[in-house]
């Protein structure tokens, strides 16, 4: 089995890094030769990965090959390649819809969405997967859940919530700059910021049938700082923009469609 790439940036590497770490047999991997930093990278830090000579060679040597282009660079790219017949092609690429996708590597017939996170490097990302194709759950449950659903709008949906990434980060970064500001040492307060962070995540981990209203509830003791610090983000308006801003992204997708 062997599964090629074509853009080899920040994604095709923490995939590539979660499926060459994995238990058990590794796939071929080829990858395509940019960018060339992080092909040469890969290739000297696993033994089942190589660089091909170009995108055509990953195309014709693979049997399975994931899009990982930049949306902007994608169709220029796409449509100076010949997919053959057989070839199964997995994209990453925010915004292409299966139809949009399946007019660019005609003559290929089998086209499967997936969006990992980065956190696949190291097998603890969840992978949203349309449609639910099982060799794309097989390729993805070694490198943490695989997430497939019978619907584009749902795919979609799910996309866009990991939109929120860097949203979430800032959040703690925030945090974190605030602790500077009151003369915390940079290491200390990026330190408990994320200590935060991860507690939260537990919390919520351990607690899988509360909805997350109930957790807020919890969090929030009456007449609390909790509460007040909620309080203050909803009255100026935090949660509705962050509504809009995934409103926004939905847009995207659906001019994206076709
Ligand atoms: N990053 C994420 O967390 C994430 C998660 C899920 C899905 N995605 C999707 O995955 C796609 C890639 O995202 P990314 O964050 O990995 O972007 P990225 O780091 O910018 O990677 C894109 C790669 O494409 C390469 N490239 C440019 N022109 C090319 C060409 N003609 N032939 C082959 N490769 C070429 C770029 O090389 P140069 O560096 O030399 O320009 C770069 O390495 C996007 O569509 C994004 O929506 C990203």
């Amino acid at each position: 089995m062997t599964i090629g790439f074509i853009g080899t940036g920040e994604i095709t590497k923490a995939v590539v890094t979660g499926l060459s770490t994995a238990e058990g047999e590794k796939p071929v991997i080829l990858l395509s030769p940019r960018n060339a930093d992080i092909a040469a990278e890969l290739a000297a830090t696993f033994d089942n990965v190589a660089v091909a000579g170009s995108n055509q060679a990953v195309i014709d040597e693979a049997d399975t090959v994931c899009l990982a282009l930049r949306p902007q660079d994608a169709e220029a790219i796409l449509e100076g390649l010949n997919f053959g017949t057989a070839r199964h092609v997995i994209s990453f690429m925010a915004t292409f819809g299966v139809e949009r996708l399946k007019k660019l590597v005609a003559p290929a017939m089998r086209v499967t969405l997936a969006t990992p996170l980065p956190a696949v490097a190291f097998h603890g990302g969840p992978t949203p997967i349309f449609p639910p194709d099982e060799d794309v759950v097989a390729m993805f449950a070694p490198l943490g859940t695989p997430v497939a659903v019978e619907t584009e709008d749902e795919y979609q949906a799910l996309c866009v919530a990991t939109a929120t990434l860097a949203g979430a980060f800032a959040y703690y970064e925030t945090i974190s700059d605030w602790l500077e500001a009151k003369s915390v040492p940079a290491d200390k307060a990026r330190a408990f910021s994320g200590a935060v962070f991860y507690a939260l995540a537990a919390t919520a981990r351990n607690a899988p049938d509360d909805s997350f209203a109930t957790l807020t509830g919890h969090s929030a003791t009456r007449g609390g700082t909790n509460e007040q610090v909620l309080k203050n983000l909803k009255d100026d308006g935090a949660y509705q923009a962050l509504w809009k801003a995934l409103d926004g992204i939905w847009d995207r997708f659906e001019a994206g469609k076709s």
